[in-house]
């Protein structure tokens, strides 16, 4: 059987691109060729100063958001990864068959720690360790991951490598990147060299999922753009970075490709073309909205469904992890 295991860190208002770039692939996943295990990560988000009344917020908020978005718990665990102490217990036990050296050089520990590297948490380091274990803990065999989270992934193999080579067993999988058709990447809508991010200043940069039409059309028409209409064929995107994020969002919103997209709308000036990327935006994300905002307003089921989601994934990986002790002499 093949495994699917992914997670999401708890954040107040999923955007856009977070959505198109990871989460609607993992409804996509969900069926008869994968066991998907999808995990709310707080103890990543814990990499991070937090406020704990927020954190504790955000949780229940972003299960509710995979809830509104098409995760269905009847095909998929979903859960909070601490309401299963394995994670934490295996990344202990994996950090003893981890070189430092195998951390320091992870880019993302660089660039988050960047000169403080002896003020930054040992957490922060320790990171990609925590991620092998949620991936090891169910043995997971496939992982989606975006471009920034390639790294760990591969580090995630070395670490299941090395467990198996110290003890002689062929205990873990070595999981491999689910890899997803044209993984959209999502740029700002005021700056298409950035990527649509949370941390970024401006909110018009980017489509939160319960934003409402009126501000759906609002940013998408204050949307950076150029002055020329959409071209009729690919390449005339290629040194407009505004205009072709727009048509990439309408052409992943829509489920058609760049080029059916140019021959629906070349030669439309941007004025028409961003009214109708706002009318499928709308389309997709109002039902999705409206969800949200019933779920978050029964805020008993959906911790339900987390602690439902907590029992199954911690009976998964209660034989694992005895495995483990066992194979390691504890
Ligand atoms: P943010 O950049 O807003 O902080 P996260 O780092 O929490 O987002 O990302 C959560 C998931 O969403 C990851 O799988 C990441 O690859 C994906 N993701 C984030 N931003 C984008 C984007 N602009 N386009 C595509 N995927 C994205
Ligand atoms: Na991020």
């Amino acid at each position: 059987m093949k495994r699917i295991f992914s997670g999401i860190q708890p954040t107040h208002n999923m955007h856009l691109g977070n959505y198109l770039g990871a989460v609607r692939n993992w409804v996509a996943l969900q069926g008869d060729e994968f066991e998907t295990i999808y995990c709310v990560v707080d103890l990543h988000a814990l990499t991070q100063p937090q406020d704990p009344v927020e954190l504790r917020a955000h949780i229940r908020e972003l299960a509710a958001t995979l809830l509104a978005v098409g995760i269905d718990p009847a095909r998929s665990i979903l859960f909070a990864q601490s309401q299963v102490p394995g994670h934490s217990e295996l990344a202990w036990l994996f950090s003893c068959v981890t070189p430092l050296g195998w951390l320091r050089r992870m880019t993302q520990f660089k660039d988050k720690a960047g000169k403080q590297q002896d003020t930054a948490m040992h957490g922060l380091l320790a990171y990609p360790v925590l991620m092998a274990a949620d991936i090891l803990l169910y043995k997971g065999t496939h992982v989606p991951v975006g471009e920034d989270q390639k790294q760990h992934l591969e580090l995630t193999r070395d670490i299941a490598q090395s467990f198996n080579q110290r003890y002689g067993v062929d205990f873990f999988p070595l999981p491999e990147p689910q890899i997803l058709g044209s993984a959209t990447r999502v740029m700002s809508l005021r700056d298409g060299s950035k990527k649509m991010s949370k941390s970024d200043p401006s909110d018009y940069s980017r489509i939160n999922m319960t934003d409402d039409a009126d501000t759906i059309a609002l940013k998408f028409r204050k949307a950076k753009t150029d002055p020329e209409p959409l071209p009729t064929e690919a390449e005339g995107l290629a040194t407009r970075p505004e205009a072709e994020n727009l048509v990439n969002i309408y052409g992943a919103l829509a489920g058609k490709d760049v080029a059916a997209v140019l021959a629906e709308f070349g030669g439309t000036p941007f004025s028409t073309f961003k009214g109708a990327l706002t009318d499928i935006a709308v389309a997709v994300l109002a039902p999705i909205g409206g969800e949200m905002r019933r779920l978050m307003a029964d805020p008993g089921h959906v911790d339900a469904v987390l602690r439902q989601g907590g029992e199954k994934a911690a009976a998964l990986a209660a034989p694992t992890l005895a495995e483990v002790q066992d194979i390691m002499g504890l």
